[in-house]
């Protein structure tokens, strides 16, 4: 029988890197813990029309790369290819928004899937951090928001990334500037496919990232002359605030993102050290969506970073993450009577809190060291009968390699107070 291999798009995370992809989880959290977001956590799976209608039909998402499927009990499901649908669902099913709070603050973790062609910092299974403000409209929220990504990447090493920050207007002003747009893209020689999404989704038409394509866009109307003054004053404000919390940005007028939800503003964080799969992280305001899904107007704002590209991203730059020690002391049992006495040992160190392992299976002193080494860990314990008869342990200062007789009765006091 041939064996089985992870689906094709997906990895394992396996040991020892699985600890920085969770040291990136906490790093990306922290700031947004320290700043009044709550964590929420919803099902892997929804109504399949909640993201047609929240994400939107014409996006490359709903239409080519989601996993829909139809339930035995005849529910048609689609496992979530993002999180803002989601938690805005979940958020107006609890009410949230009528606790008189507002915004809502939220914050979650998990895994996203998206049929898309897997690649170098492009999986079908991924994995984001993902905050969300709802309900409220306000440029400093928007601002709060960019500048925790930044304090995140930040705390994590990361320098060479970019914040790419646009505005996309609003009800009022988006429609003139999509017809102006519409009107030049019909007068352009296009492929079928483009031509198509010139009358679905012309915006997406200026994000294409193909040159020929780029360069028959020279001359193109552009968003900032058509907004309204409202997202003009507004879009400035955020501008300001982050100018004023030292936080550089580019102002890229062709930033779209590829989700349709998305009103005024719009950011992405890009490095410079992924190729084509650059986007780190992205998110913006949809003050629209909750309309969409059937709820009252509640103007939000979010954002979702990518923990496999923000590995991709340290790894890229040589950043070494500073990763807490795992085990801090290795038990090495010498015969029967040992590892009776040393699991004993073992037990009572983590029960006091040190991090300990014991070396299973009767592996003999040299294979057990070995395993000591391999597990980073501080301090090794061994012993044998002999020792055991004159109620000591060894103690092995596994960094200096010295090593000392302790007292049975006293090692784990000992041991506590080395660690400190
Ligand atoms: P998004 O730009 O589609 O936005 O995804 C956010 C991040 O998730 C991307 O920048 C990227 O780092 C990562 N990502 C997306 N697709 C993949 C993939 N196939 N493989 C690896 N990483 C991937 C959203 O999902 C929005 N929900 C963000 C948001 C929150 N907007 C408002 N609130």
């Amino acid at each position: 029988m041939s064996t089985f291999q992870a689906p094709k798009g997906t990895y394992d995370l396996l040991p020892p890197d699985s600890a920085r992809y969770l040291a990136v989880r906490e790093a990306i959290a922290a700031p947004l813990r320290d700043s009044g977001y709550g964590y929420i956590e919803t099902p892997g799976f929804e109504d399949v029309e909640l993201f047609a209608r929240g994400v939107g039909e014409s996006t490359d998402i709903v239409t080519k790369e989601m996993y829909a499927f139809e339930t035995k009990g005849g529910s048609r499901l689609a496992l979530r290819p993002e999180g803002t649908a989601s938690v805005l669902r979940a958020a107006l099913e609890a009410n949230l928004h009528k606790a008189g709070n507002l915004p809502v603050k939220l914050w979650y973790s998990g895994s996203y899937y998206r049929y898309e062609r897997p690649q170098k910092g492009r999986y079908r299974h991924f994995s984001q951090v993902g905050a969300e403000a709802i309900g409220t409209e306000d440029p400093a929220l928007d601002a709060e928001l960019i500048i925790l990504a930044d304090q995140a990447y930040r705390s994590l090493g990361l320098r060479n990334f970019r914040i790419l920050l646009n505005s996309l207007g609003d009800k009022e002003c988006r429609p003139a500037y999509r017809e102006a747009l519409q009107g030049f893209l019909r007068g352009l020689e296009l492929d079928e496919d483009t031509r198509r999404r010139i009358e679905i989704n012309p915006l997406r038409v200026l994000d294409d990232k193909r040159t020929e394509v780029q360069r028959r866009l020279t001359g193109a109307p552009m968003l900032r002359d058509y907004l309204c003054d409202g997202c003009k004053a507004y879009h400035e404000e955020v501008r300001a605030l982050l100018a004023a919390a030292g936080v550089a940005f580019e102002d890229d007028e062709k930033l779209v993102r590829g989700l349709d939800y998305y009103t005024r503003t719009t950011f992405e964080f890009v490095h410079d050290g992924l190729g084509s799969q650059s986007a780190v992280g992205g998110g913006g305001r949809y003050d629209g969506l909750s309309e969409m899904i059937g709820g009252p107007a509640l103007p939000s704002v979010g954002w979702a970073l990518g923990v496999d590209r923000t590995v991709l991203a340290l790894e890229a730059e040589g950043v070494e993450l500073d990763l807490p020690r795992s085990t801090s002391v290795y038990a090495v049992p010498l015969g029967e009577e040992a590892r009776r006495v040393l699991f004993g040992v073992v037990t009572e160190l983590r029960r006091g809190g040190v991090a300990a392992d014991f070396g299973f299976g009767g592996k003999g002193l040299k294979g057990a060291m070995k395993n000591a080494n391999r597990s980073g860990a501080r301090y090794a314990l061994v012993a044998g009968e002999r020792d055991l008869a004159e109620g000591v342990v060894q103690l092995k200062d596994m960094e200096s390699g010295e090593q000392q007789a302790v007292e049975l009765a006293t090692v784990v006091s000992e041991l506590r107070s080395r660690l400190g």
